[in-house]
Formats: C-alpha cells, sequence, structure tokens
C-alpha cells in the first residue's frame, strides 16, 4: 500500500518542502531555545517530547525513560499511554541504555524482545541520553510506518539528545 505519510516530502511548519537534514538542523535550534530559559527537568524533558512529536512527520509515540534505581522509567512523552518500568538490557529501550547505543529498528516484529506499548508501532528509534559516560536514560521514538528511521535520522536524534542532556544537566547542577 502507498505510504504517504512515509514518502512525503519532509515539510517545515509552515509546509515549504525542506530535506532532512534541514528539518533536524532547524529542530535542533527550536529546542535549545525552548530549553534553554527553564532550568526544571521534568519541564524541559517534556517540552522537548512534545517538540520531537509535533516536529517529525510519522510518528506515533515520542518521549524519554529515564534511569531510576537501575532501570528505566517512563519519563515525559507525546502518544499512548506507555509500559512505565523497563530494565536494562529489555527491550529496544532497555539494550540502547545497556550498551549505550542508538538502536535503529525497521520492523519492530524482527527485533527480538521488543516491548509493544502500542500495537499500532512498526518502526523505532531508541537514542541513549549519555552525560559523558554516565546514561541519564533514552529518547525513544516509534513510528506506525515500516522503516520510518535511517541513518539522518539517527544522527538528527543523537544531536537532539545532546542538546536534551546538556539542559537536564544543568538543570540536575542547578
Ligand atoms: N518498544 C519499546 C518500549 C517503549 S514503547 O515503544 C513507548 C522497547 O521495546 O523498549
Amino acid at each position: 500500500m502507498h505510504d504517504a505519510t512515509h514518502t512525503a516530502p519532509w515539510t517545515a511548519g509552515d509546509h515549504t518542502p525542506v530535506d532532512k537534514v534541514t528539518l533536524y538542523t532547524d529542530l535542533a535550534a527550536e529546542l535549545d531555545a525552548l530549553l534553554s530559559d527553564e532550568s526544571d527537568p521534568t519541564a524541559n524533558a517534556a517540552n522537548a517530547a512534545a517538540a520531537i512529536y509535533h516536529s517529525l512527520p510519522g510518528l506515533n509515540w515520542a518521549g524519554f525513560y529515564l534511569l531510576r534505581d537501575g532501570e528505566l522509567v517512563l519519563g515525559p512523552f507525546q502518544g499512548k499511554p506507555a509500559c512505565v518500568r523497563i530494565p536494562l538490557g529489555k527491550g529496544v529501550c532497555g539494550t540502547s541504555a545497556e550498551t549505550g547505543k542508538s538502536i535503529l529498528v525497521p520492523d519492530v516484529d524482527a527485533f527480538p524482545g521488543h516491548i509493544a506499548c502500542d500495537s499500532a508501532s512498526r518502526s523505532e528509534l531508541v537514542v541513549p541520553l549519555l552525560d559523558g559516560d554516565r546514561l541519564l536514560g533514552v529518547l525513544d521514538m516509534d513510528s506506525p510506518h515500516l522503516a520510518r528511521f535511517d541513518e539522518t535520522d539517527r544522527k538528527g536524534c543523537e544531536a537532539l539528545a545532546a542538546i536534551v542532556v546538556r539542559h537536564l544537566r544543568r538543570s540536575v547542577l542547578t
């Protein structure tokens, strides 16, 4: 079936077609500005989840799992209610957290141990939130489209995660 959302040109908020690299560059600048005046970590993670969810096309879930006492606990997100606790090493999120690497899953049904929170999800990208060697949590994005995410998304979302970490770190220290 033709997948209109996945194949449509990437668009900015004013519906001008943009390339994906530009979309991520613009979103990174917007995110940095959005988080820069606030030091509360919950407020900043919540606004980051909303900005990502509403800026990147073809998502059904975007948000954070944060490291709490050795396991991932659901943080601010946009999308349907999700599983609350994920042990390190479990699912896509727990595997990304344990390895400290981003994981791009073109087909969630082909990822052993994938945790299905929303049955509509077909592909997923998880990026760890790393403050140097210290794991703060993960940024998780789900899509109802197969193979929604590619290497450009991985690099773009890693840049977004770095901005979120910088602001969360600032809030922890202040
Ligand atoms: N699919 C994830 C669980 C989180 S939800 O997608 C929001 C995983 O396998 O870790």
